[in-house]
């Protein structure tokens, strides 16, 4: 579904913070992309969520090869890719509910055309009690999940996540990685970006590991 093929990325001037990534995505695939903090994990995720070009090499997403495509061609690609960013980027003053049903706003669609899925989902990521609040009363857990949900609301083809479990408890933690694994089940690709080695020990997938620049797949 998305494939590198000899990707290579710098920001401006500076040192080449990955190097020959060459890997693919493959539909309803399960993958934990793990390496130290600074090893570019983040900047992976970006380029896979086409939100940034690389410096060298091939980036084929959904059939496409994404350096001849317009401007105006990469939001439909990216509409078949959710991600929940390090940060959540919930905007505050907008409920839960209205936070995950954004994306279907944007795209044009009515409320009752889409008020019991933003329901429905809420409810399935254990937010359906916190519906009708606002996020700086949501706990760091509830943002998680809130972000989570409003990636999927569109039923992307692929989940990208960043640090999911990043601030939040053990236990929560792999409550995500259940809920994680059950949407992998239900046939979305999940990849997963952590350097969380408690977390990945719970599942036996795929990892890509970045060190200095470089991938390493095992798989
Ligand atoms: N916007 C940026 N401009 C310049 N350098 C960046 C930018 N984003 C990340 N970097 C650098 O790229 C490297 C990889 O960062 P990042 O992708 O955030 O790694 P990770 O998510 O694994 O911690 C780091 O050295 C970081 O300083
Ligand atoms: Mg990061």
């Amino acid at each position: 579904m998305i494939r590198f093929e000899n990707v290579g990325l710098r920001y401006g001037m500076g040192p080449e913070v990955l190097r020959d990534l060459t890997f693919e995505i493959r539909p309803q695939s399960f993958q934990f992309l793990t390496g130290p903090s600074g090893a570019g994990k983040t900047s992976l995720m970006r380029l896979l969520f086409l939100s940034l070009t690389p410096t060298r090499g091939l980036i084929r997403a959904f059939g496409k090869d994404t350096s001849a495509l317009k401007k105006s061609q990469i939001p439909a690609l990216r509409r078949r890719i959710g991600i929940v960013f390090q940060d959540f980027r919930l905007l505050e003053h907008l409920t839960t509910y209205e936070n995950v049903a954004l994306p279907l706003r944007v795209i044009g669609q009515e409320e009752s055309q889409y008020r019991s899925d933003v329901v429905e989902l809420l409810k399935w990521v254990g937010l359906g009690e916190r519906m009708h609040v606002l996020p700086p009363v949501l706990s760091g857990g509830e943002k998680q999940r809130a972000a989570i949900a409003r990636a999927l609301i569109t039923r992307p083809e692929l989940l990208l996540a960043d640090e999911p479990t990043g601030n939040v408890d053990p236990p929560l933690a792999r409550r995500l990685l259940r809920l994680f694994i059950e949407l992998n089940r239900l046939g979305t690709s999940v990849v997963i970006a952590t350097h969380d080695l408690a977390l990945m020990e719970q599942v036996d997938a795929r990892r890509m590991e970045l060190g200095e620049g470089r991938l390493q797949i095992h798989d």
